[in-house]
């Protein structure tokens, strides 16, 4: 099945213009222009709208990631947003980093609801999570919210600190964490036999382990789609993959997903996911698939 997900209403989020290569967004009461590369099209508001902008990230010359934050008087470096969907609660501590992102991926919503009602509907009385690629832990804690037993694996140690934050923010406790390289990680528990009631995977185009262990998405995802396999508990289990590389289709995704699962006996959902402006303009940010027992 094919479909498109975006982000339910969510009060301390908004996506309030894009166009002309950058996003206008409010995260709780702090308005933010940030560059994005798919927006090609025109801005629909105008621009003294955007110059109202709380905080403004120029890039660099000649970089396409690295740049500076230019600040309004009062914007602070760091606030804390709510969210709230149904029975899930959760808070999240903001940031300006010098690569343009502030600690949270808002188009990740709908996999966010998806893991919680998922780990809510496993047989296992503490289903096991791993999380992997799990940067602030924004899906570590929809899992951990549902009472789950949940592993979140990032290769930076600053980025698991910064989960850390949000999970007690959260007020929830009680999560594995650890700062390795996926690949490795996941070779050692297949040899180990563990399993896994729920599996999540982000992974970016290209990253490094702790011990400069080189990511290459399109080299390396199909060995690690193998290994997760392996680890999945056939019986009673959920699975989410979610991609945000520019370009690779979720009908790739589809493909390696099938070939290595072929037994899935629940619905196979792939497709993108968008965010909407006020204009009802749709902008995509990703590519999903997920699947559960
Ligand atoms: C952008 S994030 C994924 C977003 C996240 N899942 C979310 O929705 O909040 C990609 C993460 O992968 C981590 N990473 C990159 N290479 C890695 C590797 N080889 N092993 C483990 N984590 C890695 C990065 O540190 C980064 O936090």
């Amino acid at each position: 099945m094919y479909s498109f997900l975006t982000t339910g209403t969510w009060p301390d989020y908004e996506l309030l213009d894009a166009g002309n290569f950058e996003k206008l967004e409010r995260f709780g009461r702090y308005v933010l222009a940030r560059p994005e590369p798919q927006a090609i099209w025109d801005q629909h508001l105008p621009p003294s709208e955007w110059e109202r902008a709380h905080a403004t990230f120029r890039r660099e010359k000649g970089s396409q990631e690295r740049g500076q934050w230019q600040l309004k008087p009062g914007m602070p470096e760091q606030w804390v947003i709510n969210y709230d969907q149904g029975d899930l609660h959760l808070r999240f501590r903001l940031g300006l980093s010098a690569f343009k992102h502030v600690g949270l991926f808002p188009e990740q919503d709908p996999n966010w609801r998806f893991i919680f009602e998922q780990t809510k509907q496993r047989k296992a009385a503490q289903p096991r999570v791993l999380n992997l690629f799990a940067y602030t832990g924004a899906a570590t804690l929809a899992a951990r919210a549902a009472g789950a037993d949940v592993t979140h694996l990032d290769s930076v140690k600053q980025v698991n600190f910064w989960a850390r934050d949000n999970m007690e923010a959260s007020q929830l406790d009680g999560v594995r964490w650890l700062v390795e390289d996926a690949m490795k990680y996941v070779r050692r528990e297949v040899k180990r036999g563990s399993k896994y009631q729920g599996l999540i995977l982000d992974p970016p185009a290209y990253g490094r382990g702790p011990n400069g262990e080189k990511w290459q998405l399109e080299d390396e995802l199909n060995e690690l789609l193998k290994l997760c396999k392996e680890l999945l508990d056939p019986q009673d289990h959920f699975f989410l993959i979610n991609l945000y590389s520019l370009g690779f289709s979720a009908l790739i995704l589809d493909n390696l997903v099938a070939d290595i699962f072929p037994a899935i006996r629940g619905t196979r959902e792939i497709g993108e996911i968008y965010l909407h402006d006020q204009g009802q303009r749709k902008l995509p940010l990703g590519t999903f698939c997920r699947f559960s027992s």
